[in-house]
């Protein structure tokens, strides 16, 4: 955490890729979008801690209220450490009508996650407790013609069903189901 005195839990490297990363950025269009997304890539488990979130909004001088409020707005942000493999399920209308409710719960059960009922299916973003997989809703990918959509690993997948799920799953090395 940054202290009045402006020192910071985040290790040199990192503050160094942090004043390089807002340097490049400085007077560019989406400036701080882009620092915050260069920050959570370089982060091995790909987020955004309130450390990383605090530094940048010391060095940019903007508020860290405005920061959150960026990082809670887009869905590419995590403030959770996420797990070496994501994936992803649309829950728009289209993949609603084509099934992608099925897929989730089929998910959840593979992975061992617990059923959080109707409210857990519109917005999920969870990790199992080894750190492997993340698993996370969104909105729609802009791709309904092939609903319904999953996507593994930024690759995305049409036409999903409970199947080729399966056999992905397995492609990242998952055995079965843990519940
Ligand atoms: S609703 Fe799923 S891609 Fe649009």
């Amino acid at each position: 955490m940054a202290t009045m005195t402006g020192q910071t839990a985040l290790s040199l490297e990192v503050q160094s890729f942090a004043d390089k990363t807002i340097a490049s950025h400085q007077g560019k269009p989406g400036a701080l979008l882009g620092i915050l997304e260069s920050m959570q890539e370089r982060n091995p488990h790909k987020y955004l801690s309130t450390e990383v979130l605090e530094y940048v909004a010391d060095k940019t001088d903007l508020p860290l209220a405005q920061i959150y409020s960026v990082v809670t707005f887009y869905a590419l942000f995590n403030l959770e450490p996420q797990g070496e493999h994501t994936i992803s399920i649309c829950r728009g209308t289209a993949c609603h009508t084509r099934g992608s409710r099925n897929l989730l719960q089929r998910l959840r059960l593979e992975l061992g996650l617990p059923d959080m009922g109707e409210e857990g299916a519109d917005k999920v973003c969870v990790t199992t407790p080894d750190g492997k997989y993340s698993l996370r809703t969104v909105a729609c990918f802009g791709q309904c013609a092939l609903a319904p959509v999953v996507e593994v690993d930024h690759v995305i997948y049409g036409h999903m069903n409970e199947q080729t799920l399966k056999r992905e799953l397995e492609h990242l090395g998952h055995g079965g189901k843990r519940a």
